[in-house]
């Protein structure tokens, strides 16, 4: 099946029910996308279907055919994301397992809500932590939101 991962696409020979998260580790490689649970409860796995957060753990490949996949490689060419930057500048990682997931959910959360409450947050932000980190992703969310509406601000006349 052809596959369409961070813009490019990708021949991969696998069964149809494969869960994507497999493909993208095991066939393609790409080991940023952890493997956590197993059974969509921990978001480690979480990567992009046309910009919406899934579970790729438990997710067929054989339903990301003609889909947008994005996995934490391609949020940015540079590791310079709003996201990735305030993840940075406030130390959000500790141990760093869930840290791709979270940053997924992030991303995607910030697409639909440029700037989000702490209830917004609270209510999207499902994955799990078991480091505690969940104070930290939520200053770093907000940073992310404000440095990223500093960026598309019009220019001061
Ligand atoms: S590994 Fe997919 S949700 Fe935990
Ligand atoms: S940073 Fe360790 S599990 Fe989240």
């Amino acid at each position: 099946m052809k596959l369409n991962i961070n813009g490019r696409s990708r021949e991969v020979d696998v069964e149809a029910e494969m869960p994507l998260l497999w493909v993208l580790r095991d066939e393609l490689d790409l080991k940023g996308t952890k493997f956590g649970c197993g059974i969509a409860q921990c978001g480690a796995c979480t990567v992009h279907i046309n910009g919406e957060p899934v579970r790729s753990c438990s997710y067929p490949a054989s339903a990301a055919v003609a889909q947008k996949i994005t996995t934490i490689e391609g949020i940015s060419r540079d590791s310079k994301h709003p996201v990735q930057v305030a993840w940075v500048e406030h130390q959000v990682p500790q141990c760093g397992y869930c840290q791709s997931g979270q940053i997924m959910a992030a991303v995607a959360l910030l697409k639909k809500k440029p700037n989000p409450t702490d209830a917004d947050i609270d209510a999207a932000m499902t994955n799990i932590c078991r480091c505690g980190t969940y104070a930290r992703i939520r200053t770093a969310i907000h940073a992310a939101a404000k440095s990223a509406a500093g960026k598309t601000a019009a220019p001061k006349a």
